[in-house]
């Protein structure tokens, strides 16, 4: 059989500064009166959500808000979301936040008519039907969950964040709007806009790459490469905001067309035991990376490294391919993210204690399969000590 190509996004998508004020229109077009708001409790206290009741309430349309969401949401966290749904009788979510309220919103909207326990729909394509509408309103042009049909959810108790993937998580629809995405601090910015960076990177050189997903990855990287420094050193500045946030939706939407590969995979089990924010744990292990999987797709890295500037047309591929993985280096740096060694957040004893169960957990959550080259379960335990 021929290889298909299968594309999703979210039916609807508004970008730009100010597209948070169309969200009354917006839900008055799925013909919906009553709504559930998902967020965290940063942005009850932060007045968005106030503000967005309002504006909902003057356009007629009543709003329930559930805002016990933590960052990498817990089962806990859906269930909980899922009563309060069921309770508010609301017949669709808006989502406002990070890549955490808007994974508990899809999670909970399957959940309303797919039977629980959530942890059976983990891997690829479980899900039998369709959930309820969920507008997504991202504050940290970051994951790209806004356009992925991804949920990544953590099973507390058994320490693992779920990966689960199917075309019924998509939201119904976007709302990109880079002005909220300004109040995030410094370090923030940092992380999760080197995870929009391996979004834009994975989906280019997964062995799930296409002619869909792959301009739009390279779009992604490009913008990283153009706003990030800018929008870290100066949080106002609306071209670099607007370049990121754009940049955050073309990474979700290439790498759910493709896929994420490695740095994910051994990402993952690092957050769900060490809680470190998943931005952080993946801008720490991406040189690493990029420079053990160089050779299996030399060309690939070599025209990301331009992309970024990093090297010239000029350059061989090799030259580019290490130039590459100075460059992130150096970007890392520039951003004040350090190794996983110098960020003083892990033990060194319990990292190098559970060095072999993260190894066969990335290796099981599917993703370092799509790696140009795949590691053994040693292979990934030499590279997280290599990323020391
Ligand atoms: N579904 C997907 O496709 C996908 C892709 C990548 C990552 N993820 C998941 O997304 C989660 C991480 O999401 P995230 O990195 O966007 O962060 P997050 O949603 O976990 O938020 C982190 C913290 O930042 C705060 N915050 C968010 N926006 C802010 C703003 N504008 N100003 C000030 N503070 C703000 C939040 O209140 C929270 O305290 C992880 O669980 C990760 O696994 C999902
Ligand atoms: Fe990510």
């Amino acid at each position: 059989m021929e290889n298909i190509i299968q594309f999703n996004a979210p039916a609807t998508s508004l970008i730009g500064g100010g597209a948070i004020n169309q969200l009354p229109k917006l839900i008055k077009e799925f013909g919906i009166k009553t709504v559930l708001i998902v967020t965290d409790s940063y942005f009850m206290k932060s007045g968005l959500i106030d503000g967005i009741s309002t504006s909902l309430s003057s356009a007629g349309i009543s709003s329930s808000v559930f805002f016990d969401v933590s960052p990498d949401p817990s089962l806990e966290n859906v269930y909980h979301g899922l009563e309060k749904f069921i309770s508010s009788k609301a017949e669709l979510l808006v989502a406002v936040g990070g890549g955490s309220p808007i994974d508990a919103a899809k999670a909970i909207s399957i959940l309303v008519n797919n039977p629980p326990p959530l942890n059976q729909y983990m891997g690829y394509h479980k899900i039998k039907n369709a959930g309820i509408p969920v507008i997504a309103v991202p504050t940290t042009s970051g994951t790209g969950s806004e356009a992925t049909k991804v949920a990544v959810i953590t099973d507390v108790q058994m320490g693992v964040k779920m990966m689960i993937f199917d075309k019924n998580l998509m939201p119904a629809a976007a709302i990109v709007d880079y002005h909220l995405a300004k109040s995030m601090p410094r370090d923030l910015t940092a992380y999760v806009g080197v995870d929009t960076l391996t979004h834009g990177i994975e989906a280019f050189i997964s062995k799930k790459s296409n002619p869909l997903s792959d301009p739009i990855a390279l779009s992604c990287i490009n913008l990283v490469g153009k706003n990030l420094a800018s929008a870290w050193q100066f949080p106002d500045e609306n071209e670099a905001r607007e370049g990121m946030s754009i940049a955050a939706y073309q990474g979700g939407l290439a790498f759910t067309n493709s896929s994420v590969c490695l740095v994910h995979g051994m990402s993952r089990p690092l957050g769900a035991i060490f809680h470190l924010a998943h931005g952080f744990s993946n801008a720490m292990l991406l040189p690493t990376i990029v420079s053990f999987s160089l050779m299996g797709a030399l060309e690939k890295y070599a025209l990301i490294s331009r992309t970024l500037g990093f090297s010239k047309l000029s350059d061989s591929d090799e030259s580019a391919g290490t130039k590459l993985v100075n460059g992130l280096t150096e970007l890392n740096k520039s951003l004040n993210i350090p190794s996983l060694g110098t960020s003083g957040k892990l033990d060194k004893r319990k990292f190098e204690m559970v060095l072999e169960k993260m190894a066969i957990d990335a290796l099981s959550s599917g993703s370092p399969q799509n790696n140009p080259i795949i590691p053994t379960v040693d292979e990934i335990v030499n590279l997280y000590q290599k990323a020391w």
